[in-house]
Parts: C-alpha cells; sequence; structure tokens
C-alpha cells in the first residue's frame, strides 16, 4: 500500500480538481440565462460551414497528406534521441551518431518542408471561403427590405460582414488543421509508446480520460464566454458606426463627454467579456497542465523504479533509452493536446461567429417576388392607388384609405404637413414596403405581381437626403451603367449640373468623399438629378428636391423639372408650392388621409387647405422681399 502512496495522493489531487470543476459547472449552468442558449449545435454549425469548402474539397486531401509527413517528426525524433542515449552509454561508433544525426536532420527538414505547404494550401483555402462568406452576408444583406434594414443598426451588419466571416475562417485556416493535426499526433504517439513499452504507455492513458472530462466541462464555458464577447464587440461596433457618422452632431451641442461616457460603458463591457474568457482558460489550461505533470511524475516513478533496481515492470525490462524516449513522448503527447485546447477556444470563437452570420443568413428577406411575378420590360407610367392602407408599426396607421390616380406623362405634387405621409407614399410605390390594404396599380397592374427588380428598374429616385458614394462624380451619376461621357454630360446639361461640375478641378473625376460631404446640398441634388435622367426612368420620383437650396440654384432646378417633365410620369413632393403651380394634380394630405385634389387654380377656388398654405406662403415672401 505504502508503496503506490504518490500516485493515490496524484489521483487524489486530480479527483479533487474535477469534482471541483463538475461543481463550477453544475453552479454556471443554473445561473446561465436561457437567451444564452445556442440554436444551433455545434456538429450542425460545422457541417454548414464546410458547405463553404465543398468546391475545395481537393485541398483537403493534399493538405492532408503533407500534414501526416510533417507529423513523422513528432513519432521518430523520441526514438532517435533515445537510440543517442542508449549509443552514449556504452562505447560507440563515431560513424553510428552521425547515421542517427543525419537522419534526424532529414526527418526535420521534411516535416519543416510540408509544415510551410500544409499552411500555404490552406491559407489560400481559408482566404477564398473567407470572401466566398462575406460575398454571402453582403448579397443576402442587400435582400432584406427596408423595414427589415431600419431594425438592424449599420455597425452590426458591419461586424457581421467583415469580423465574423474572419472568425469563421480561421477555422479553416487553423483550428480544424492544428485539431486534425494534433489528433494524428496523438494517436501516432500513443502507437509508438505501445510499441516501445505498453505497460508505461498504459500509465500514461490512465491520466487521459481527465483531459477529455475537463475539457468536455469547459467546452461549455468557452461557449459562453465567446458569444459574451461576440455581442460585447457588435455593440461596441454598433455605437462606433453610428457616432462616428453623428459625430459633428456631438461636437455641435457639446456633448463629447457623454458619449465619451457611453463608449467606455461598451468598452468595458467588451474588456469585462474578454476577461471573462481569459479567466476560464485560465483556470483550464493549468488544470491541463497539472495532469501532465501528474503523468511525468507516475512515469518517472515506474519507470525511474523499474530501471534503477533493474525490475520488470508488466513484464516488459526498462532501458534508459526507454526512459528518455518516454520522457520526450510525454511531452509530445500532451503539446498536442494544450494546442487542441487553445484550439478549443479558437473553434468555439468561430462558431459563436458563424452562428451570427447564419442568423442572417437564415433571416427571410420579407420582400421577395411572388411566383407567378412577372416581367414588365416597358411601362406607359399610368399609377393608381386604390383605398391603401399602410402602417410601419402594428396597428399605427400612416396612410388611411389613399386613392388617387396619375395618368402617363402627368406631374403629379404631394403636399401636406411634416409627417402626413408624403415620403411614405413615394416609398409604397418602388415597394420598399408592403401594403397591409388595398392595392397599388402601374399600368393597371398590381405591383406585388412584378418582378421587384423590374418594377424599380422603371422610377428614379430623387430622395429627400440624397445620398453620394465615395468614389467620383461620373462613378455617382453612372452609378455603374456603362455610359460614354458625352451621355453623362448631355444627362448634366439636362438638369443644369455641368455648369458647375466644369468648374470642378478635376470635372467628371473630382473626387466624391463619404456621402458627398464636399458638396453643397444643392450639388447633391443636381448631381442626384443627373443620375436619375442619365438612367431614363418612365416614372421620376422627386422628394422635397427643392429644400434647402439658394434662389439661384432653385431657378435652374425648376427649369430642370420642367425639362424632366417631357421624359415621363413625375411625381414629386414640395414644401414651396411656387415649384408645382404647373403641376397637373396636387394631391394634399393631412393625417394620412387625402383632404383635397386638383389643379392649382382649382384648389384655390376651393378655399381650403392648399388655399390657406399657398396665402400664408405668399405673405412670408411678400415679408422676405420687403
Ligand atoms: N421607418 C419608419 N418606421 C416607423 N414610422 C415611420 C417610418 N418612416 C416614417 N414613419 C412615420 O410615418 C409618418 C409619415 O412619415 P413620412 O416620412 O411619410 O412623412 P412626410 O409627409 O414625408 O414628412 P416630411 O414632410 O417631414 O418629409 C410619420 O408619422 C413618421 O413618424
Ligand atoms: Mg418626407
Amino acid at each position: 500500500m505504502g508503496e503506490y502512496s504518490p500516485i493515490l495522493i496524484l489521483g487524489a489531487i486530480i479527483g479533487l480538481f474535477s469534482l471541483c470543476t463538475i461543481v463550477a459547472y453544475l453552479v454556471f449552468k443554473k445561473h446561465k440565462p436561457k437567451d444564452l442558449d445556442r440554436q444551433m449545435s455545434d456538429w450542425a454549425l460545422l457541417l454548414r460551414l464546410l458547405g463553404y469548402a465543398k468546391e475545395y474539397w481537393y485541398m483537403f486531401p493534399i493538405a492532408l497528406v503533407v500534414m501526416l509527413i510533417s507529423v513523422a517528426h513528432d513519432v521518430i525524433s523520441p526514438l532517435l534521441i533515445g537510440d543517442i542515449q542508449e549509443l552514449l552509454s556504452e562505447s560507440f561508433e563515431l560513424a553510428e551518431l552521425y547515421s542517427i544525426i543525419i537522419v534526424y536532420v532529414a526527418v526535420l527538414a521534411v516535416s519543416m518542408l510540408c509544415t510551410y505547404l500544409q499552411a500555404l494550401i490552406l491559407q489560400s483555402v481559408g482566404q477564398k471561403i473567407l470572401s466566398k462568406l462575406r460575398q454571402a452576408v453582403y448579397d443576402h444583406i442587400q435582400c432584406l427590405s427596408h423595414n427589415q434594414l431600419n431594425h438592424i443598426p449599420v455597425g452590426v451588419l458591419v461586424t457581421r460582414a467583415v469580423h465574423d466571416p474572419s472568425g469563421v475562417s480561421n477555422l479553416f485556416t487553423n483550428v480544424l488543421v492544428t485539431l486534425v493535426k494534433n489528433v494524428m499526433v496523438v494517436i501516432a504517439v500513443v502507437v509508438a509508446m505501445l510499441m516501445l513499452n505498453y505497460g508505461l504507455t498504459l500509465v500514461m492513458l490512465c491520466f487521459m480520460p481527465y483531459t477529455i472530462l475537463l475539457a468536455y466541462v469547459f467546452r461549455k464555458f468557452f461557449r459562453n464566454a465567446h458569444r459574451n464577447v461576440t455581442d460585447a464587440n457588435t455593440a461596441l461596433n454598433a455605437f462606433l458606426s453610428e457616432n462616428l457618422s453623428g459625430m459633428k452632431i456631438t461636437q455641435i451641442f457639446n456633448r463629447e463627454d457623454r458619449k465619451m461616457e457611453e463608449f467606455l460603458q461598451r468598452s468595458d463591457g467588451l474588456k469585462k467579456a474578454r476577461q471573462g474568457r481569459i479567466v476560464i482558460a485560465s483556470f483550464f489550461r493549468p488544470l491541463i497542465q497539472m495532469i501532465n505533470y501528474c503523468s511525468l511524475l507516475a512515469l518517472f516513478y515506474f519507470a525511474g523504479k523499474g530501471y534503477i533496481q533493474e525490475t520488470d515492470f508488466l513484464g516488459q525490462t526498462i532501458t534508459a533509452s526507454v526512459l528518455v524516449s518516454f520522457y520526450m513522448y510525454n511531452s509530445k503527447f500532451y503539446r498536442p493536446l494544450f494546442a487542441i485546447v487553445d484550439q478549443f477556444d479558437a473553434l468555439q470563437q468561430a462558431y459563436a461567429s458563424a452562428e451570427k452570420i447564419f442568423r442572417v443568413l437564415d433571416t427571410q428577406p420579407e420582400l421577395v417576388d411572388e411566383a407567378d411575378a412577372i416581367e414588365v420590360p416597358e411601362i406607359r407610367g399610368e399609377i393608381e392607388f386604390r383605398d391603401v392602407w399602410f402602417a410601419y408599426e402594428p396597428d399605427v396607421w400612416v396612410l388611411r384609405g389613399v386613392s388617387f390616380k396619375v395618368q402617363p406623362g402627368q406631374t403629379v405634387a404631394f403636399v401636406g404637413a411634416t409627417g402626413s405621409g408624403k415620403t411614405t407614399i413615394l416609398s409604397l410605390l418602388c415597394r420598399n414596403y408592403d401594403i397591409q390594404k388595398g392595392q397599388i396599380l402601374l399600368d393597371g397592374i398590381d405591383i406585388r405581381k412584378i418582378k421587384i427588380s423590374s418594377l424599380r428598374s422603371h422610377f428614379g429616385q430623387m430622395l429627400q437626403d440624397v445620398f453620394l458614394f465615395s468614389g467620383t462624380v461620373r462613378d455617382n451619376i453612372a452609378l455603374g451603367l456603362e455610359v460614354s461621357d458625352r451621355e453623362v454630360w448631355e444627362a448634366m446639361r439636362l438638369v443644369n449640373a455641368d455648369g458647375f461640375v466644369k468648374n470642378l478641378p478635376d470635372g467628371l473625376s473630382h473626387e466624391v468623399r463619404e456621402r458627398g460631404n464636399n458638396f453643397s446640398a444643392g450639388q447633391r441634388q443636381l448631381i442626384s438629378f443627373a443620375r436619375t435622367v442619365l438612367h431614363k426612368p418612365a416614372v421620376m420620383i422627386m422628394d422635397e428636391a427643392t429644400a434647402n437650396i439658394d434662389t439661384e440654384t432653385e431657378v435652374l432646378i425648376q427649369d430642370s423639372l420642367e425639362k424632366m417633365r417631357n421624359i415621363g410620369t413625375v411625381l414629386v413632393v414640395a414644401h414651396r408650392l411656387s415649384t408645382i403651380q404647373n403641376a397637373d394634380n396636387i394631391i394634399v394630405l393631412s393625417q394620412g388621409e387625402i383632404l383635397e385634389q386638383g389643379n392649382h387654380q382649382q384648389l384655390l377656388s376651393l378655399h381650403g387647405r392648399y388655399h390657406k398654405l399657398y396665402t400664408l406662403q405668399q405673405q412670408k415672401e411678400l415679408l422676405q422681399k420687403s
């Protein structure tokens, strides 16, 4: 009994550690919030991810073969060192020592070459998968409806499209390879040890179940820790992307301190989440290390005793070379286990990212073409709203029974107080949202029966906030359309945008910075007009196109509007009634309902809301002039 006491003590220590781990796990499991639970299992995630690697399957067997060769070093080197030890303990031939060293160097060189090749192959596959994932996420985001996009902060989408795919690609370039390679090393080392001395191998293997148990228990801890880190990261990114865009407002209103506080709060959240992950890893690693040392001590105890006392151990004699080889195998056996543990951490990180990506990919786009939707290559431009009811949020009606008809080529204006539903009407026409009741018809066809891409191709939109992309003036007007410079200039001439573009240092190639912040509001409007005209839509939509501009530009825009009337149907929202006096029909809205409609003269003679608005504006202009 006394002879085995060291082993019993070691066993008791490991047992105690394991018990503590299980108790901690049970406590953690009990207090874990429900929504932290993952909806997809690890296997389901892995299988789905492997789908993205399917195309490059032929690279994996090559990488596997190369990997197998590189593993040879881990198996052969302890044997060779053992041989040297054996050789040195007796009188030896120098030539024999040299030959062992040459074999060792050769094995090492081949192994290094194979490790390099394997990294090269897998990195290139990983980058391809990364790009595919990014593409899939971006493509899917583009299919989401305005309503769905309104509910996801931009920063979150950026994280999904950039940060998360990188986490997942690490799975292919690093994690899976290291896992497979290290599992192979462990198996190869065990086989080599069994062939050398099965008794000592069994002693070492006694400690293996503890490692597996620990890995299993800690898997849950790691998973939740990674989920917390990903969530905190996303929250910080969402905050950053929103507040960097609004930085100027923060500065104007002197709210830097307040925003800093909010930033620190989120940054602190990320710090704590990361610390949580480190704490878990710092518990896990020493526990595994502890098992490694226990196994080493057990090896020294049994093998050392057998060697010194020259006794058998389980029927096998123990030589100095066996002792040295086993000492090396012990570290070769545990080092991959550590690596597996490290990769385990990265694996959970990749799973957490993958889950977030799949959640976006699994969000069904709300607006999809109906099965019997048709292409409409050409339209006349007749529009009809039949008793349309619409709400952005359930039961908060923004439009209530709106009905009107626009004949092809007509210009129709929408007038009304702020929030009365003007922009909403224009938005519904392009099917940015689906209506709840009623019908919207284009050339007599319900717009839900027309393919969305076909429908939108007939509209040219000039919206309230003109959005310019970073690039050149030309890029912003052509928007990817294959057109000549002559056509671009023609479009600009029609809408009077050519004057200011000519004066830009680089003309059409002049740089447009993010959101067009190096252009004035009027210039941005004119660029958006040129963009619309160049795309030759059958229906042109202008939302408050004449707001926020000086009188000179207003005259230019007024003139362009008149010219555009000849291109097709025009729907326009304007606060300045002077700009829409020539419209064929003016629709006056109030709280989502049509109050009155008719042309300028008809509405004035009604002496209703339009008359009131018009007289008020006239008085204001007179006051300004005097
Ligand atoms: N994405 C949205 N989600 C929820 N409610 C919205 C959304 N967009 C607009 N609304 C609401 O719908 C109503 C009509 O908005 P809309 O933008 O159509 O007004 P508008 O007539 O264009 O006003 P303005 O003259 O100020 O541009 C408003 O009460 C507004 O709060
Ligand atoms: Mg509006």
